[in-house]
């Protein structure tokens, strides 16, 4: 839907009244009528290494969700004050893995003699505690862009990975990009005792994945592929590493939402490409590369838009940027400074990959 031209307005003036106080952060599945307001817009990885790039900025206003927040937050500076515009912006996937389930499967690692072998490296898409327990535990944050360099990082330090909360981000990963095997895989299960797996289980595993996955993502499924294929003949499959394995292995190219965008970008004219990633980032590519001849298609003929991603909505950003005007900071997102600390030592981590 077009965007409000008063809203538009509002959001303009409030913008260019807080001047380099504000930096506005935007990930790339944010609606039109928001992501034409962030300074910066990025996947994951790019957001959380640029959170940290304009330190004179009092407020970093983050359209995204409450992970990236929490991230951005760690990642900068204390006299630094990180708002969401919309605090029912969470994310399903992140909701999966909790401080307790975790601290628990860590206890069943103990008890089965493994825990000692394992590192755990958690996507970004969990909170700050998960984090802060990586951390803890010698592990790392990885994001889609460089799970691979994560995971082989993590193999330098033990024999076994955990790894939270994207069961299918680390399949993909370990299977499509390392030649795992899927029996060198098992999932955790946090709603079952011992995760509804065997002591001898946990001993012969590599990647022991969590149980949680993306909500939009898995709705793809290998019929999406193969229907697509046949509905338009030449097509490129292009998806994201949060789809099934199923649909991963029969995609010709993988990547995080920055990946996407490049491989869009290169593409030549007259190409065809069938995307299965978030709605709003979709659309707004095929409009893009329309003009350009690139006949772009998104993946499933249901519509996908990622729920909690689009709760930011240019009221919500209005509201945000014209109370930062009034001096009023709404919607603050702060992590603790103990579970800050550690998840700092994860993300770190992260940061430092080659
Ligand atoms: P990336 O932008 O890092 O690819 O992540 C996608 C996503 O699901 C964010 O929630
Ligand atoms: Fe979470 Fe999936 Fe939405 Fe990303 S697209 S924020 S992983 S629910």
């Amino acid at each position: 839907s077009p965007s409000d031209p008063d809203l538009v307005e509002r959001a303009r003036a409030a913008k260019e009244k807080l001047g380099d106080k504000v930096f506005v952060l935007g990930h790339h599945y944010q609606r039109d009528e928001v992501i034409q307001f962030a300074d910066v817009t990025g996947d994951s990885f790019k957001l959380a290494r640029d959170a940290a790039a304009r330190p004179e900025a009092e407020y970093i206003v983050f359209c995204g969700v409450h992970f990236m927040a929490e991230s951005a937050d760690i990642l900068t500076g204390d006299h630094q004050k990180v708002v969401l515009p919309d605090l029912a912006a969470g994310c399903s996937m992140a909701d999966m893995a909790t401080a307790e389930q975790v601290a628990e499967c860590w206890d069943v690692l103990t008890e089965a003699g493994v825990a000692e072998q394992v590192v755990p490296v958690s996507y970004m898409n969990s909170s700050a505690d998960i984090k802060a327990f990586t951390g803890k535990h010698g592990g790392t944050i990885c994001t889609s862009s460089n799970a691979r360099r994560a995971l082989e990082w993590a193999f330098q330090q033990g024999e076994k990975v955990l790894f939270l909360p994207d069961q299918h981000l680390g399949r993909n990963t370990a299977v499509r990009d390392m030649g795992m095997s899927l029996d060198d895989c098992v999932v955790y299960n946090p709603h079952k005792p011992n995760g509804g797996l065997t002591a001898e289980e946990l001993r012969a595993a590599k990647m022991i994945l969590w149980r949680g996955h993306c909500s939009v993502h898995g709705r793809f499924n290998l019929d999406s592929v193969n229907d697509v294929r046949e509905r338009v003949p030449g097509v490129n499959v292009l998806v994201h590493p949060e789809c099934r394995h199923e649909v991963v292995a029969a995609a010709d190219y993988v990547g995080s939402t920055e990946y996407i965008i490049k491989t869009l970008e290169a593409a030549p004219a007259g190409s065809k490409w069938a995307v299965g990633t978030e709605l709003n980032l979709v659309r707004r590519l095929a409009n893009r590369f329309a003009p350009e001849g690139k006949e772009i298609v998104f993946l499933d003929r249901t519509v996908c838009f990622c729920s909690t991603m689009n709760r930011i909505d240019l009221p919500h950003l209005v509201w945000a940027l014209e109370s930062l005007v009034e001096g009023k900071v709404v919607n603050r997102i702060e992590v603790d400074k103990e579970t800050e600390a550690f998840a700092k030592l994860a993300l770190e981590r992260m940061l430092a990959l080659p």
